[in-house]
Parts: structure tokens; C-alpha cells; sequence
């Protein structure tokens, strides 16, 4: 079967498919827009699970775009805490200001007016435009390039650009009427029977027919993906100093990683805990009781920190620090995972 074929077949063995199985998920619910662009921003390298209650919490607290482009960004921050990538929530504001500038507050409803907005890529653009418009707009992600890797059984390292393009254009030319449950039915499959790293389930596939991988025997083989980069190791002490219910914290930089952000005060490296004592003193800390010392490691895109943090119980609130309470810690603070882990180790959560 030549691959034109393959793709001309897609449409019609995936819709009904899809109308069997799709998962019944908060953002499939109704077609608006700012809905699905909210949805597919947090689904970008976050699971659906963990995307689910995120997303109630967001809408519920901003239900339009008007709301979104106002909203003050330590709500943001908070709304998106442990959900990582926070330059994506920073974007999504951006860009609703920019929907009230340059289209009157209405979202746009063409490709290229959707994909000129901040922090929207091709493939968003693409999935808000099929989804809410049913306009013939694939969107590639990982999901759709597993499947079609497997489908023409195509060797080719899914990560290079020119294939996620050759790709796109090879779907562009096959879109039925009913756009957006295409590209629901395909992600749906890449997320379900042809998912990642596991056997794939191709007795059940609704594409078995005329799925080359699955004929010649090579599916478990697919996608093949170049090598990743080593990430970097970077280690940390990281100190959470605590004075009668208050702790010591600091807002990052508001550029870089995890900009904008809290934080336990830390320094490179690890210190032993003569040299964590002595570092505090020198910052205007008087140290009262330590606590206790606990290792946790977090890993981001091309970095891993490795840290170790030492809680104190220190005598007064000093030092150049903001001192928050437990409970402005918990419900107000965003505090990125890295730190959080060790929020969590003092049972305020
Ligand atoms: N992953 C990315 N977009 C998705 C969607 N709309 N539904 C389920 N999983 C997704």
C-alpha cells in the first residue's frame, strides 16, 4: 500500500472508531476556543490526569479571555504551580491582551492570525483550529508522529523537523468535514492502542488493515528518535529556615529559570552542614535548632538539580528574606515542585 493510500484511509476507519472510544474529558465538552487553547497549552508535556484538575481550577477562576489578559500574575503563577514550563502561563496572558488588541477581544478564527499569538506554535495553532473551527489544521505532536511512523512504517527519526512537516502536509490533504474529532482521533490513538512505551495494542487498532508496522511485524521497533542530549547536573543546598510558623523565601529572578517564581534561599553546591551553618550566619541568620537534612532530586528539560536541604529552626525573622507564613505558603505562594517537595516534607500541605 503506497502512503497516500494509508492516509487517504485514515479518516474513515478513525472517526467511527472515535466516536466509540474517546475518552469523556473536561475539555471536550463544548468548541469554545479560549477553552481548547487553554487546554492544549497545559497538555503540552503534561499527562491528561494530572492536566484535569488544573484545568477546572483555571477556567473557574478566569472564564474568558478578558479575564485572562487582567489577571494578576501571582494568581497566574499560582493557578499554574506544579504544572512546570511556567513561561507557558506568562505566554497565555500575553496573548490574551493581544486578542483584545488586535481582534477586539473576539479569538481568531484563521491559522495564521491564531498561530501570530504568543506561545503559539504550529502545532496549537494547528489543534485549536481544527478543534473549535473544524478548519482542516493537523496538529502533530508525538502522539501523531508514533502513529504515522508505525502506519508507513517510516524509520525516520520522529524529532527531525522536516518529517513533523511532511507529515503535516500528508494529513492536510486527507482532512475531513468533521476536523476537530480527526484531530482528537488521532491523538486519541497515539495516546490509547499506538501509545508510548508500551506494546501497542494492534489487534484492537481500527487501522490494522492497512497499518505497514503491524503487517511487517515492526511496531514495537517505532518511532525511532535521535538520541537525547545529556542534561546537566547541577547540585544544591537548599535551606528551608523556619521561625515560629513563618519561613524564609525569595522571589527569583524575572528572567530565566522558573522566573518570577518563590523560593527556599539556596546556594550552589553541597554543603556539609558546618558549611550550611556558617553560610547562614554570614546572611544574618541566627540558627536555633537543625531539624533535619533531606535529599531530593528534580529534573527539567536540560537540567537536573540535585539538592540537599537542611531545615532550621532559626531565632528571629532576619536576613534579607520575606518571611511568609505556612498558610500564605500554601494558598497563596507559587512554589515551583522543586521546591515544593520539600514543602511537602513539613506536613503543612
Ligand atoms: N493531548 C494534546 N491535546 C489533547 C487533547 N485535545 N485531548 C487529549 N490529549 C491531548
Amino acid at each position: 500500500m503506497e502512503n497516500r493510500d494509508i492516509f487517504s484511509a485514515l479518516p474513515v476507519s478513525l472517526l467511527p472508531w472515535y466516536e466509540v472510544n474517546r475518552r469523556d474529558l473536561p475539555w471536550r465538552k463544548d468548541k469554545e476556543p479560549y477553552h481548547i487553547w487553554v487546554s492544549e497549552i497545559m497538555l503540552q508535556q503534561t499527562r491528561v490526569e494530572a492536566v484535569k484538575g488544573y484545568y477546572a481550577r483555571f477556567l473557574e477562576a478566569l472564564p474568558t479571555v478578558a479575564d485572562l489578559a487582567c489577571a494578576d500574575d501571582e494568581l497566574l503563577h499560582k493557578l499554574w504551580e506544579g504544572l512546570g514550563y511556567y513561561s507557558r502561563v506568562r505566554n497565555l496572558k500575553k496573548a490574551a491582551l493581544q486578542i483584545l488588541e488586535r481582534h477586539g477581544g473576539v479569538f481568531p478564527r484563521t491559522h495564521a492570525e491564531v498561530s501570530a499569538l504568543a506561545g503559539i506554535g504550529p502545532y496549537t495553532a494547528g489543534a485549536i483550529c481544527s478543534i473549535a473551527f473544524d478548519l482542516p489544521t493537523p496538529a502533530v505532536d508525538g502522539n501523531v508522529l508514533r502513529v504515522v511512523s508505525r502506519l508507513t512504517d517510516d524509520p525516520t527519526p520522529i524529532d527531525r523537523p522536516a518529517f513533523r512537516k511532511q507529515i503535516t502536509e500528508n494529513l492536510a490533504a486527507v482532512y475531513p468535514e468533521r476536523a476537530g474529532d480527526f484531530t482528537q482521533a488521532l491523538m486519541e490513538l497515539g495516546a490509547t492502542l499506538c501509545g508510548p512505551n508500551r506494546k501497542p495494542d494492534c489487534e484492537n487498532c481500527p487501522c490494522k488493515a492497512f497499518c505497514l508496522a503491524y503487517h511487517r511485524g515492526t511496531a514495537g521497533m517505532l518511532p525511532v528518535k535521535k538520541a537525547k542530549p545529556q542534561r546537566r547536573i547541577e547540585e544544591k543546598t537548599v535551606f528551608i529556615l523556619s521561625c515560629d510558623g513563618f519561613y524564609a523565601m525569595s522571589k527569583r529572578p524575572d528572567t530565566g529559570l522558573l522566573a518570577g517564581l518563590w523560593e527556599f534561599p539556596n546556594v550552589p553546591g553541597k554543603l556539609n552542614m558546618a558549611a550550611a551553618i556558617a553560610y547562614v550566619e554570614r546572611s544574618d541568620i541566627k540558627p536555633k535548632e537543625i531539624i533535619r537534612q533531606v535529599e531530593k532530586k528534580h529534573i527539567f528539560t536540560h537540567i537536573e538539580w540535585h539538592m540537599s536541604g537542611v531545615y532550621m529552626e532559626v531565632k528571629e525573622q532576619s536576613g534579607d528574606y520575606t518571611w511568609l507564613s505556612a498558610r500564605q505558603i500554601s494558598d497563596n505562594a507559587a512554589l515551583p515542585t522543586a521546591f515544593r517537595q520539600f514543602w511537602e516534607e513539613t506536613g503543612y500541605v
